[in-house]
């Protein structure tokens, strides 16, 4: 059985101090309230080893919204795995549809960042997901599994058990436009069987793929109900407790 988890994406939002206050607000609303459900906070870069230190891994689990491409070294500006796992931080995102647009990480970028972050021991939340063109050209389904193909599909079985795959069509992020739990549901189907074909039923079985874009708590029931939707991956609703611990409570 795939881990069922709700994980946010801060993106580039709140300073230290009102990150730090955020990630203690979510820490007392857990540990008064157990989820049901695995619970990431992906952060910026600075707020991870503060962070760190305040959450109980028990319940919250730390992650990083990015990672170098390369291991160490004259790179001014950038930040390795090596360094976001000594933080305490266990998981980062890659592939997101923002880094993929704005910074031109290309799919041969994202496998350099996706084994080095599994060697220095973090597990990847791999973004992948269509523009509103491609799926008004019903393009979706190959566009995901090239996603998938271009910077996963090199692992072996073993490493891959540490990929959470979330799917973000990028017409949702941001948008208040939300796929349907049916549309959802179709495409998670879809991205299950291509990791089957891969990997086999068994290792298809136990990947979660999480759903991310306009996801809130009031259409998060219906979507986590689908059978493939293993949970969610959340941008704006993950910047306030109330909300967060809304979408984490559709577990229960
Ligand atoms: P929103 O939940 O703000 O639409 O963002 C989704 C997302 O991009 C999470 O990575």
């Amino acid at each position: 059985m795939a881990k069922k988890i709700v994980a946010g994406n801060w993106k580039m939002n709140k300073n230290l101090q009102e990150g730090i206050e955020l990630a203690q607000g979510l820490n007392e609303a857990l540990a008064a309230d157990k989820p049901n459900c695995d619970v990431i906070i992906c952060t910026p870069f600075i707020h991870l080893a503060k962070v760190s230190e305040i959450i109980n891994h028990d319940v919250i689990n730390l992650g990083a919204e990015n990672c170098a491409d390369k291991a160490s070294g004259a790179y001014t500006g950038e930040v390795s795995a090596e360094m976001v796992k000594s933080t305490g931080a266990e998981y980062v995102i890659l592939g997101h549809s923002e880094r993929r647009e704005y910074y031109n990480e290309t799919p041969e970028i994202l496998k350099e960042k996706v084994d080095l972050a599994l060697a220095n021991g973090l597990k990847i939340l791999f973004c992948i997901g269509e523009s509103l063109e491609q799926r008004e050209a019903n393009e979706q389904n190959a566009v995901v599994k090239a996603e998938l193909e271009g910077s996963v599909f090199h692992l072996s079985a073993e490493q891959f058990a540490n990929i959470v795959i979330a799917y973000e069509p990028i017409w949702a992020i941001g948008t208040g436009k939300t796929a349907t739990a049916e549309q959802a549901e179709e495409i998670h189907a879809y991205i299950r069987s291509v990791v089957a074909e891969k990997y086999g039923a068994e290792v298809a079985a136990n990947t979660s793929i999480l759903y991310g874009g306009s996801c809130k708590a009031s259409n998060a029931p219906e979507l986590f109900a689908k059978p493939d939707i293993d949970g969610g991956l959340i941008g704006g609703a993950s910047l306030k407790v109330a909300d967060f611990k809304g979408i984490i409570d559709a577990w229960k």
